[in-house]
């Protein structure tokens, strides 16, 4: 460990950490990270998704450095910010619809409050429905709507009133049998039922989904499923809200991942790789909808801020210029390809999954009873960065695969070999239970 382990004086607060591997990084390059040693790193985890473009764009750094000799910044609130106004016209034409307003935050967690705030005064209702194991965000009301760790929920109540959770169409675990039209059947059933014994569909303001369960294990729910799901909150009244702050921006080889499903959400949340690096959050949607609220129900002083909307229309540009998505889908079935080879040499894979570049590798003790391998998980992220691949689990037992969409296929063949040697290691009982002193995981 060292001294590229800044943390072991312990400054940082214990809840904001969960560790995998002691290391601090000074520079990055596209997808390749560089520690304090310079020893350098394959970026399989993009900043948890939040750097789409990759690290040390100099492009963006430009841009960023031009307007913030300008003016870095001035409370959009009470004056017109030519960038937010810019941004919000060109996230607008992303989705291709018209009459859509944009509405900034600073995080992708307040994106998801402004979404709760939207829908609640936009229906006049109250209830939400989220999905049990999913990750929202950690104020109080996405973390009200998140169901994954108990320690988010512990010792802070109450939380938002309101909100009900029903379980997210995990194919591969499938609480209703393997038979996929009746496990799609039995999971909107779910719904069916709360609605005829104990949640009033008229009460219910929103449905939030994440297109893909991204901490969740990166799980992909049959089209089918969203489709009629969608076709639910219609016939109710209710508004469908899509969680984009990880998927979003090109990471599934589309602008949102929404998009694979053929639908029309009423509110699409964006954070994380919105800002090109920097912190923003945004909900599109209808002006019908965004007229529910009046000022100041979600202003945030730095929210749409000059030199962070600069970064965002600059990784824009650059993303429609080089024409990611495309280049996205062509990567993704590379590296899905490479993954499943492996699947062939090393039994503990269960299941190689995503769109794009999100890519969840489900690692099990066994594939009869498919069991979750989360010992598995942790020391094959622990090894892979130690030999040099950045690397993280989620949803216990899945690696999380979200490289910079700007990797290239050497970066991913080499990347392999490290996953491949970190398996192998792995069968052969080199990774020690002594990494657990260090490495936690979710
Ligand atoms: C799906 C999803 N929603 C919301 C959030 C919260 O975003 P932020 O960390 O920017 O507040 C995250 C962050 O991990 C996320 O993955």
């Amino acid at each position: 460990m060292g001294n590229n382990n800044y943390d072991e004086k312990g400054y940082v607060a214990k809840h904001q950490r969960i560790p995998y591997y002691p290391v601090a990084f000074e520079k990055g390059d596209g997808a390749l990270l560089y520690d304090y040693q310079g020893k350098e790193y394959i970026d399989f985890l993009a900043s948890a998704s939040s750097a789409n473009l990759g690290h040390g764009n100099k492009e963006v750094a430009d841009a960023v450095y031009e307007q913030m000799q300008n003016i870095t910044q001035y409370a959009c609130v009470y004056f017109q910010m030519k960038e937010a106004m810019d941004l919000a016209e060109k996230l607008v034409t992303l989705t291709g619809r018209h009459n859509m307003q944009v509405s900034y935050s600073t995080t992708g967690s307040e994106a998801i409050d402004n979404a709760i705030k939207l829908a609640r005064a936009y229906t006049g209702r109250s209830k939400i429905i989220s999905f049990a194991e999913a990750y929202h965000g950690s104020t109080y009301g996405s973390l009200s709507i998140s169901a994954i760790s108990l320690n988010m929920r512990r010792k802070i109540g109450p939380l938002l009133p309101d909100i009900y959770h029903i379980n997210y169409p995990d194919m591969l675990r499938s609480k209703y049998g393997k038979d996929e039209d009746k496990a799609i059947e039995a999971y909107l059933d779910e719904l069916r039922y709360a609605f005829e014994h104990y949640l009033p569909s008229e009460e219910v303001a929103a449905i939030f989904m994440e297109p893909i369960a991204g901490d969740m294990g990166l799980v992909v729910p049959p089209k089918r499923y969203v489709q009629e799901l969608y076709k639910i909150c219609k016939e109710h009244g209710i508004l469908f809200v899509v969680d984009e702050i990880q998927q979003g921006f090109c990471r599934t080889g589309k602008w949102f991942s929404y998009e694979h499903f053929d639908i029309e959400p009423d509110l699409i949340v964006c954070g994380k790789s919105i800002g090109g690096g920097l912190p923003l959050g945004a909900v599109i949607g209808s002006k019908e909808i965004m007229d529910a609220l009046d000022a100041p129900a979600h202003v945030f002083t730095m929210s749409g801020n000059s030199t962070v909307c600069r970064a965002s229309l600059k990784m824009i540009e650059i993303l429609e210029r080089e024409n990611m998505n495309q280049k996205v889908v062509e990567k993704g079935e590379y590296l899905k390809n490479k993954l499943r080879q492996l699947m062939n040499k090393y039994e503990i894979i269960g299941e190689v999954r995503g769109l794009g570049l999100s890519i969840g590798v489900d690692l099990v003790t066994d594939r009869q009873t498919m069991k979750k391998n989360s010992d598995a998980a942790v020391k094959i992220s622990y090894r892979s960065i130690e030999n040099g691949l950045l690397l993280i689990s989620v949803g216990q037992n899945s690696l999380r695969i979200q490289p910079p969409l700007v990797i290239t296929y050497e970066q991913m063949d080499k990347a392999i070999d490290i996953l491949d040697g970190a398996f192998e290691d792995y069968r052969n009982g080199k990774i020690g239970d002594e990494i657990f002193e260090f490495a936690k995981g979710w």
